[in-house]
Protein backbone atom coordinates (compact mmCIF):
# COMPACT_ATOMS: atom_id res chain seq x y z
CA UNK A 1 0.00 0.00 0.00
CA UNK A 2 0.73 3.22 -0.23
CA UNK A 3 1.45 4.53 3.01
CA UNK A 4 3.77 2.43 5.30
CA UNK A 5 5.25 4.28 8.33
CA UNK A 6 2.89 6.32 10.59
CA UNK A 7 2.93 10.40 10.52
CA UNK A 8 1.89 13.18 12.06
CA UNK A 9 2.11 16.23 10.38
CA UNK A 10 3.72 18.96 11.66
CA UNK A 11 2.70 23.00 11.67
CA UNK A 12 5.47 25.20 10.41
CA UNK A 13 5.58 28.73 12.29
CA UNK A 14 7.53 31.73 10.66
CA UNK A 15 9.72 29.29 8.48
CA UNK A 16 10.99 27.22 11.17
CA UNK A 17 8.97 23.21 11.80
CA UNK A 18 7.46 22.93 14.96
CA UNK A 19 8.28 19.74 16.49
CA UNK A 20 8.96 17.69 13.72
CA UNK A 21 10.38 14.15 13.94
CA UNK A 22 13.11 13.36 10.99
CA UNK A 23 11.49 9.55 11.07
CA UNK A 24 7.40 10.96 10.18
CA UNK A 25 6.04 11.07 6.78
CA UNK A 26 4.75 14.22 5.47
CA UNK A 27 1.20 14.48 4.38
CA UNK A 28 -0.10 13.58 1.35
CA UNK A 29 -2.41 16.19 -0.03
CA UNK A 30 -4.08 15.68 -3.54
CA UNK A 31 -4.99 19.07 -4.78
CA UNK A 32 -7.96 18.60 -7.25
CA UNK A 33 -7.81 22.79 -8.83
CA UNK A 34 -8.34 24.08 -12.44
CA UNK A 35 -7.65 27.04 -11.77
CA UNK A 36 -4.07 27.81 -11.72
CA UNK A 37 -4.02 31.21 -9.42
CA UNK A 38 -6.13 29.27 -6.83
CA UNK A 39 -3.72 26.49 -6.74
CA UNK A 40 -0.39 28.46 -7.07
CA UNK A 41 -1.83 30.38 -3.64
CA UNK A 42 -2.99 26.88 -2.04
CA UNK A 43 0.46 24.66 -2.82
CA UNK A 44 3.29 27.07 -1.83
CA UNK A 45 0.58 28.11 1.28
CA UNK A 46 0.35 24.47 2.41
CA UNK A 47 4.13 23.84 1.80
CA UNK A 48 5.15 26.71 4.01
CA UNK A 49 2.66 25.67 6.96
CA UNK A 50 2.64 22.11 7.02
CA UNK A 51 5.07 19.23 6.52
CA UNK A 52 3.16 17.96 2.98
CA UNK A 53 3.79 16.23 -0.67
CA UNK A 54 1.25 17.54 -2.74
CA UNK A 55 0.04 16.39 -6.27
CA UNK A 56 -1.42 18.70 -8.25
CA UNK A 57 -4.33 18.16 -10.73
CA UNK A 58 -6.17 20.32 -13.35
CA UNK A 59 -8.53 18.16 -15.00
CA UNK A 60 -11.43 16.46 -13.50
CA UNK A 61 -10.75 13.48 -15.71
CA UNK A 62 -7.32 12.97 -14.21
CA UNK A 63 -8.95 13.54 -11.00
CA UNK A 64 -11.57 10.47 -11.72
CA UNK A 65 -8.77 8.43 -13.13
CA UNK A 66 -6.77 8.57 -10.06
CA UNK A 67 -9.44 8.11 -7.61
CA UNK A 68 -10.48 5.32 -9.37
CA UNK A 69 -7.16 3.77 -9.47
CA UNK A 70 -6.03 0.92 -7.36
CA UNK A 71 -4.82 3.05 -3.86
CA UNK A 72 -6.11 5.80 -2.00
CA UNK A 73 -4.31 7.93 -3.06
CA UNK A 74 -3.63 10.91 -0.57
CA UNK A 75 -4.39 11.29 3.16
CA UNK A 76 -6.20 14.37 2.20
CA UNK A 77 -7.97 15.87 -0.39
CA UNK A 78 -8.80 19.10 -1.53
CA UNK A 79 -11.03 19.77 -4.06
CA UNK A 80 -12.24 22.99 -6.06
CA UNK A 81 -16.09 22.58 -5.70
CA UNK A 82 -16.40 24.67 -8.94
CA UNK A 83 -16.20 23.17 -12.13
CA UNK A 84 -16.30 19.59 -10.38
CA UNK A 85 -18.62 17.50 -11.79
CA UNK A 86 -20.95 14.91 -10.91
CA UNK A 87 -19.23 12.14 -11.71
CA UNK A 88 -15.90 13.59 -9.65
CA UNK A 89 -18.30 14.60 -7.15
CA UNK A 90 -19.31 10.77 -6.63
CA UNK A 91 -16.24 9.56 -7.47
CA UNK A 92 -15.24 11.22 -4.35
CA UNK A 93 -17.98 10.21 -2.20
CA UNK A 94 -17.42 6.40 -3.18
CA UNK A 95 -13.63 6.79 -2.86
CA UNK A 96 -13.04 9.29 0.21
CA UNK A 97 -14.76 8.09 3.28
CA UNK A 98 -11.66 7.26 4.95
CA UNK A 99 -9.88 9.91 3.37
CA UNK A 100 -10.78 13.78 4.62
CA UNK A 101 -11.54 16.05 1.93
CA UNK A 102 -12.10 19.71 1.90
CA UNK A 103 -14.30 21.04 -0.48
CA UNK A 104 -13.67 24.47 -1.84
CA UNK A 105 -17.06 26.52 -2.68
CA UNK A 106 -18.72 29.65 -2.50
CA UNK A 107 -20.08 31.10 0.87
CA UNK A 108 -23.74 29.84 0.71
CA UNK A 109 -22.99 26.96 -1.57
CA UNK A 110 -24.77 24.05 -0.81
CA UNK A 111 -23.51 20.63 -1.53
CA UNK A 112 -26.29 17.98 -0.68
CA UNK A 113 -24.11 15.18 -0.64
CA UNK A 114 -21.65 17.05 1.81
CA UNK A 115 -22.16 15.17 4.55
CA UNK A 116 -21.35 12.03 3.62
CA UNK A 117 -17.20 13.13 2.75
CA UNK A 118 -15.76 12.05 5.89
CA UNK A 119 -13.96 15.49 7.02
CA UNK A 120 -15.64 18.02 4.68
CA UNK A 121 -15.82 21.73 4.66
CA UNK A 122 -16.73 24.49 3.20
CA UNK A 123 -14.09 27.09 2.17
CA UNK A 124 -14.96 30.75 1.01
CA UNK A 125 -12.00 30.98 -2.16
CA UNK A 126 -13.07 34.70 -2.85
CA UNK A 127 -11.24 36.24 0.01
CA UNK A 128 -7.82 34.99 -0.33
CA UNK A 129 -6.81 35.71 3.22
CA UNK A 130 -9.92 33.80 4.48
CA UNK A 131 -9.50 31.30 2.23
CA UNK A 132 -5.55 30.93 3.73
CA UNK A 133 -6.70 30.75 7.38
CA UNK A 134 -9.73 28.67 6.87
CA UNK A 135 -7.46 26.51 5.16
CA UNK A 136 -4.87 26.17 7.83
CA UNK A 137 -7.46 25.72 10.50
CA UNK A 138 -9.36 23.06 8.66
CA UNK A 139 -6.03 20.88 8.41
CA UNK A 140 -4.78 21.77 11.55
CA UNK A 141 -8.14 20.88 13.09
CA UNK A 142 -8.36 17.03 11.13
CA UNK A 143 -5.33 16.17 12.55
CA UNK A 144 -5.85 17.22 16.16
CA UNK A 145 -8.91 15.08 15.53
CA UNK A 146 -6.68 12.42 14.43
CA UNK A 147 -8.97 11.91 11.02
CA UNK A 148 -5.55 11.04 8.99
CA UNK A 149 -4.93 7.60 8.14
CA UNK A 150 -1.90 6.52 10.37
CA UNK A 151 -0.81 4.01 7.83
CA UNK A 152 -1.76 1.23 6.67
CA UNK A 153 0.82 -1.52 7.27
CA UNK A 154 0.78 -4.50 9.28
CA UNK A 155 -0.99 -2.76 11.96
CA UNK A 156 -4.00 -2.14 10.33
CA UNK A 157 -4.03 -5.88 9.22
CA UNK A 158 -7.82 -7.06 9.62
CA UNK A 159 -8.08 -9.31 12.85
CA UNK A 160 -10.27 -12.41 13.33
CA UNK A 161 -12.21 -13.32 16.25
CA UNK A 162 -11.79 -16.92 18.00
CA UNK A 163 -14.96 -18.43 16.76
CA UNK A 164 -13.53 -17.33 12.73
CA UNK A 165 -10.19 -18.33 13.18
CA UNK A 166 -10.78 -21.58 14.59
CA UNK A 167 -13.28 -21.97 11.55
CA UNK A 168 -10.56 -20.89 9.61
CA UNK A 169 -8.30 -23.65 10.95
CA UNK A 170 -10.72 -26.29 10.64
CA UNK A 171 -11.04 -25.63 6.50
CA UNK A 172 -7.48 -25.44 6.50
CA UNK A 173 -6.79 -28.58 7.80
CA UNK A 174 -9.70 -29.83 5.45
CA UNK A 175 -8.08 -28.73 2.33
CA UNK A 176 -4.30 -29.67 3.61
CA UNK A 177 -6.01 -33.24 3.20
CA UNK A 178 -7.76 -33.17 -0.19
CA UNK A 179 -4.59 -31.58 -1.20
CA UNK A 180 -2.54 -34.60 0.29
CA UNK A 181 -4.80 -37.39 -1.72
CA UNK A 182 -3.05 -38.05 -4.96
CA UNK A 183 -6.19 -38.76 -6.84
CA UNK A 184 -8.74 -36.39 -4.89
CA UNK A 185 -12.84 -37.25 -6.11
CA UNK A 186 -13.34 -33.47 -8.06
CA UNK A 187 -16.82 -33.54 -6.71
CA UNK A 188 -15.72 -33.44 -2.83
CA UNK A 189 -12.69 -30.98 -3.97
CA UNK A 190 -14.77 -28.81 -5.64
CA UNK A 191 -17.14 -28.62 -2.39
CA UNK A 192 -14.80 -28.05 -0.35
CA UNK A 193 -13.37 -24.91 -2.37
CA UNK A 194 -16.99 -23.70 -2.38
CA UNK A 195 -17.40 -23.95 1.36
CA UNK A 196 -13.70 -22.71 1.86
CA UNK A 197 -14.87 -20.06 -0.65
CA UNK A 198 -17.75 -19.13 1.27
CA UNK A 199 -16.08 -19.16 3.97
CA UNK A 200 -13.51 -16.70 2.82
CA UNK A 201 -16.18 -13.69 1.50
CA UNK A 202 -17.72 -14.63 4.66
CA UNK A 203 -15.24 -13.05 6.99
CA UNK A 204 -13.75 -10.64 4.38
CA UNK A 205 -17.39 -9.12 4.32
CA UNK A 206 -17.74 -8.88 8.00
CA UNK A 207 -13.67 -8.76 9.02
CA UNK A 208 -11.79 -7.65 5.81
CA UNK A 209 -9.05 -9.80 3.88
CA UNK A 210 -7.45 -11.30 7.05
CA UNK A 211 -3.71 -12.79 6.50
CA UNK A 212 -5.79 -16.38 7.43
CA UNK A 213 -8.46 -16.02 5.54
CA UNK A 214 -5.58 -14.60 2.67
CA UNK A 215 -4.22 -18.11 3.87
CA UNK A 216 -7.04 -20.56 2.97
CA UNK A 217 -7.82 -18.39 -0.45
CA UNK A 218 -4.25 -19.70 -1.84
CA UNK A 219 -5.04 -23.14 -0.39
CA UNK A 220 -8.35 -23.27 -2.21
CA UNK A 221 -6.73 -21.80 -5.28
CA UNK A 222 -4.32 -25.02 -5.18
CA UNK A 223 -6.80 -27.33 -4.94
CA UNK A 224 -9.33 -26.09 -7.65
CA UNK A 225 -5.82 -26.11 -9.49
CA UNK A 226 -5.67 -29.49 -8.81
CA UNK A 227 -9.03 -30.33 -10.22
CA UNK A 228 -8.46 -28.34 -13.13
CA UNK A 229 -5.37 -30.15 -14.41
CA UNK A 230 -3.63 -29.11 -16.98
CA UNK A 231 -5.86 -29.72 -19.73
CA UNK A 232 -9.00 -28.90 -18.59
CA UNK A 233 -11.65 -29.09 -21.13
CA UNK A 234 -14.65 -27.34 -21.67
CA UNK A 235 -17.10 -29.47 -22.07
CA UNK A 236 -16.42 -31.76 -18.90
CA UNK A 237 -16.54 -28.56 -16.66
CA UNK A 238 -20.21 -27.41 -18.90
CA UNK A 239 -21.74 -30.83 -18.25
CA UNK A 240 -21.29 -30.40 -14.96
CA UNK A 241 -22.07 -26.62 -14.13
CA UNK A 242 -25.88 -27.08 -13.06
CA UNK A 243 -24.80 -29.88 -10.48
CA UNK A 244 -22.75 -27.16 -8.91
CA UNK A 245 -24.88 -24.39 -8.74
CA UNK A 246 -24.77 -23.17 -5.04
CA UNK A 247 -24.39 -19.83 -3.11
CA UNK A 248 -23.98 -17.74 -5.68
CA UNK A 249 -20.85 -15.83 -5.40
CA UNK A 250 -19.28 -18.73 -4.57
CA UNK A 251 -20.15 -21.45 -6.61
CA UNK A 252 -19.49 -19.13 -9.33
CA UNK A 253 -16.39 -18.23 -8.28
CA UNK A 254 -15.21 -21.77 -8.40
CA UNK A 255 -17.02 -22.44 -12.15
CA UNK A 256 -15.80 -19.17 -13.50
CA UNK A 257 -12.16 -20.24 -12.40
CA UNK A 258 -12.40 -24.05 -14.21
CA UNK A 259 -14.23 -22.06 -17.15
CA UNK A 260 -11.58 -19.30 -17.77
CA UNK A 261 -8.37 -22.08 -17.54
CA UNK A 262 -10.05 -24.50 -20.01
CA UNK A 263 -10.89 -21.34 -22.42
CA UNK A 264 -7.30 -20.15 -21.79
CA UNK A 265 -6.54 -23.60 -22.64
CA UNK A 266 -8.26 -23.52 -25.76
CA UNK A 267 -6.38 -20.46 -26.87
CA UNK A 268 -3.34 -22.38 -26.40
CA UNK A 269 -2.27 -20.00 -23.07
CA UNK A 270 -1.95 -23.28 -20.78
CA UNK A 271 0.73 -22.83 -18.82
CA UNK A 272 0.67 -23.41 -14.87
CA UNK A 273 1.06 -19.51 -13.88
CA UNK A 274 -1.58 -18.66 -16.82
CA UNK A 275 -4.04 -21.63 -14.71
CA UNK A 276 -3.08 -19.61 -11.33
CA UNK A 277 -3.39 -16.32 -12.45
CA UNK A 278 -7.08 -16.98 -13.53
CA UNK A 279 -7.77 -19.19 -10.55
CA UNK A 280 -6.76 -16.74 -8.13
CA UNK A 281 -9.21 -13.94 -9.94
CA UNK A 282 -12.17 -15.92 -10.15
CA UNK A 283 -11.67 -16.64 -6.46
CA UNK A 284 -11.24 -12.99 -5.37
CA UNK A 285 -13.25 -11.28 -8.18
CA UNK A 286 -16.54 -10.50 -6.50
CA UNK A 287 -15.30 -11.38 -3.14
CA UNK A 288 -16.12 -7.24 -1.65
CA UNK A 289 -19.80 -8.24 -2.96
CA UNK A 290 -21.45 -9.08 0.03
CA UNK A 291 -25.16 -9.43 -1.99
CA UNK A 292 -25.82 -13.14 -3.98
CA UNK A 293 -28.55 -11.09 -6.25
CA UNK A 294 -26.62 -8.25 -6.92
CA UNK A 295 -23.49 -10.26 -7.42
CA UNK A 296 -25.41 -12.02 -10.20
CA UNK A 297 -25.66 -8.39 -12.18
CA UNK A 298 -24.04 -7.80 -15.34
CA UNK A 299 -24.18 -4.05 -15.99
CA UNK A 300 -24.87 -1.02 -13.72
CA UNK A 301 -28.34 -0.53 -14.73
CA UNK A 302 -29.10 -4.01 -13.39
CA UNK A 303 -27.69 -3.71 -10.01
CA UNK A 304 -29.68 -0.21 -9.95
CA UNK A 305 -32.67 -1.85 -10.27
CA UNK A 306 -32.71 -4.21 -7.19
CA UNK A 307 -34.87 -1.87 -4.73
CA UNK A 308 -34.28 -4.95 -1.82
CA UNK A 309 -31.03 -5.06 -1.79
CA UNK A 310 -29.49 -2.31 0.57
CA UNK A 311 -28.81 0.92 -0.74
CA UNK A 312 -24.96 0.53 0.41
CA UNK A 313 -24.75 -2.50 -1.72
CA UNK A 314 -25.68 -1.21 -4.70
CA UNK A 315 -23.78 2.23 -4.56
CA UNK A 316 -20.63 0.30 -4.00
CA UNK A 317 -21.43 -1.99 -6.84
CA UNK A 318 -19.97 0.24 -9.35
CA UNK A 319 -16.30 0.20 -7.58
CA UNK A 320 -16.39 -4.00 -6.76
CA UNK A 321 -13.90 -4.57 -9.38
CA UNK A 322 -11.03 -2.01 -7.92
CA UNK A 323 -11.45 -3.12 -4.08
CA UNK A 324 -10.99 -6.92 -5.11
CA UNK A 325 -8.37 -6.16 -6.89
CA UNK A 326 -6.73 -4.19 -3.99
CA UNK A 327 -7.29 -7.20 -2.10
CA UNK A 328 -5.60 -9.29 -4.77
CA UNK A 329 -2.67 -7.33 -3.64
CA UNK A 330 -2.77 -8.40 -0.25
CA UNK A 331 -1.00 -11.53 -1.49
CA UNK A 332 3.04 -11.78 -1.42
CA UNK A 333 4.33 -13.32 -4.27
CA UNK A 334 1.32 -13.54 -6.95
CA UNK A 335 2.01 -12.82 -10.69
CA UNK A 336 1.51 -9.28 -10.61
CA UNK A 337 -1.37 -8.91 -13.48
CA UNK A 338 -4.19 -10.88 -11.19
CA UNK A 339 -5.21 -7.44 -9.76
CA UNK A 340 -5.66 -6.17 -13.83
CA UNK A 341 -7.68 -9.32 -14.60
CA UNK A 342 -10.22 -8.73 -11.83
CA UNK A 343 -10.13 -4.62 -12.18
CA UNK A 344 -11.47 -5.06 -15.13
CA UNK A 345 -13.79 -8.06 -15.22
CA UNK A 346 -17.20 -5.90 -16.02
CA UNK A 347 -15.27 -4.00 -18.73
CA UNK A 348 -16.65 -4.86 -22.54
CA UNK A 349 -14.59 -4.28 -25.43
CA UNK A 350 -16.61 -1.75 -26.83
CA UNK A 351 -16.78 1.10 -23.38
CA UNK A 352 -19.40 0.26 -21.93
CA UNK A 353 -18.60 -1.82 -19.21
CA UNK A 354 -17.30 -0.57 -15.68
CA UNK A 355 -15.70 0.66 -13.02
CA UNK A 356 -13.67 2.44 -16.28
CA UNK A 357 -15.68 1.89 -19.51
CA UNK A 358 -11.72 0.78 -21.32
CA UNK A 359 -11.67 -0.22 -24.38
CA UNK A 360 -10.76 -3.12 -25.94
CA UNK A 361 -7.16 -2.79 -26.69
CA UNK A 362 -6.69 -1.43 -23.21
CA UNK A 363 -7.79 -4.37 -21.60
CA UNK A 364 -5.36 -6.90 -20.82
CA UNK A 365 -5.03 -10.47 -22.70
CA UNK A 366 -5.76 -12.73 -19.80
CA UNK A 367 -8.56 -9.82 -18.82
CA UNK A 368 -10.42 -11.01 -22.61
CA UNK A 369 -9.89 -14.79 -21.29
CA UNK A 370 -12.13 -13.97 -18.01
CA UNK A 371 -14.81 -11.76 -19.59
CA UNK A 372 -15.51 -14.25 -22.65
CA UNK A 373 -15.43 -17.03 -19.75
CA UNK A 374 -18.06 -15.41 -17.45
CA UNK A 375 -20.07 -14.81 -20.38
CA UNK A 376 -20.00 -18.38 -21.40
CA UNK A 377 -20.65 -19.35 -17.89
CA UNK A 378 -23.95 -17.07 -17.98
CA UNK A 379 -24.67 -18.36 -21.01
CA UNK A 380 -24.91 -22.00 -19.93
CA UNK A 381 -26.34 -21.48 -16.84
CA UNK A 382 -28.99 -20.07 -18.78
CA UNK A 383 -29.36 -22.70 -21.77
CA UNK A 384 -28.30 -25.49 -20.02
CA UNK A 385 -28.50 -28.70 -22.57
CA UNK A 386 -30.06 -26.58 -24.98
CA UNK A 387 -26.82 -24.50 -25.49
CA UNK A 388 -24.05 -24.69 -28.10
CA UNK A 389 -21.00 -23.32 -29.03
CA UNK A 390 -21.92 -21.49 -32.36
CA UNK A 391 -25.16 -20.29 -30.83
CA UNK A 392 -22.84 -18.22 -28.26
CA UNK A 393 -20.75 -17.20 -30.78
CA UNK A 394 -23.96 -16.10 -32.68
CA UNK A 395 -24.95 -14.24 -29.66
CA UNK A 396 -21.36 -12.54 -29.17
CA UNK A 397 -20.35 -12.06 -32.89
CA UNK A 398 -20.63 -8.07 -32.80
CA UNK A 399 -18.70 -8.33 -28.92
CA UNK A 400 -16.04 -10.09 -29.43
CA UNK A 401 -15.44 -9.39 -33.03
CA UNK A 402 -11.98 -8.15 -33.05
CA UNK A 403 -8.48 -8.26 -30.88
CA UNK A 404 -7.50 -10.73 -28.65
CA UNK A 405 -11.47 -11.43 -28.11
CA UNK A 406 -11.74 -12.65 -32.01
CA UNK A 407 -8.66 -14.76 -31.57
CA UNK A 408 -10.96 -16.75 -28.15
CA UNK A 409 -13.71 -17.23 -29.97
CA UNK A 410 -12.16 -18.63 -32.89
CA UNK A 411 -10.59 -21.05 -30.40
CA UNK A 412 -13.59 -22.15 -28.87
CA UNK A 413 -15.89 -22.22 -32.19
CA UNK A 414 -13.18 -24.20 -34.36
CA UNK A 415 -13.66 -28.02 -33.96
CA UNK A 416 -16.39 -27.55 -31.71
CA UNK A 417 -16.50 -31.42 -31.07
CA UNK A 418 -13.23 -31.32 -29.18
CA UNK A 419 -14.28 -28.66 -26.62
FE1 LIG B 1 -18.19 -8.79 -10.57
FE1 LIG C 1 -18.38 -12.94 -11.81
Amino acid sequence: MLLKRPFKITLKREDSVIEKRPSQKPLDVLLIEDDSTTASLIIPLLQSKFDVRIQHLSTIQSAIELLEGPWLPADLIICDYHGASQALLKCMLDFCQKVPCILIAEEGFKVSDLSRIRGAYLVDPVNRKFLSRELIERITGLEEKGEFRKGDGANDEPRLDAKSKALVEQQSQKIESALADPSPNEDQARATATESLQIIQDLTTKMGFAPEVRKIAAKSVELSLKVVGSKPRLSSIIANLKKYEGQYLASHAIMLAEISCATACRVGWNSATTYFKLTLAAYLHDIVVRNNDIAKCRSLEEAKQLVHVPEDDRFNYRLHPTRAAEFSRRFHEIPPDVDTIIAQHHEKPDGTGFPRGLFQSQLAPLSCVFIVAEELLHFYLREGAEGSMTKFAEEHSEEFKSGVFRKIMRALVDDPKSL
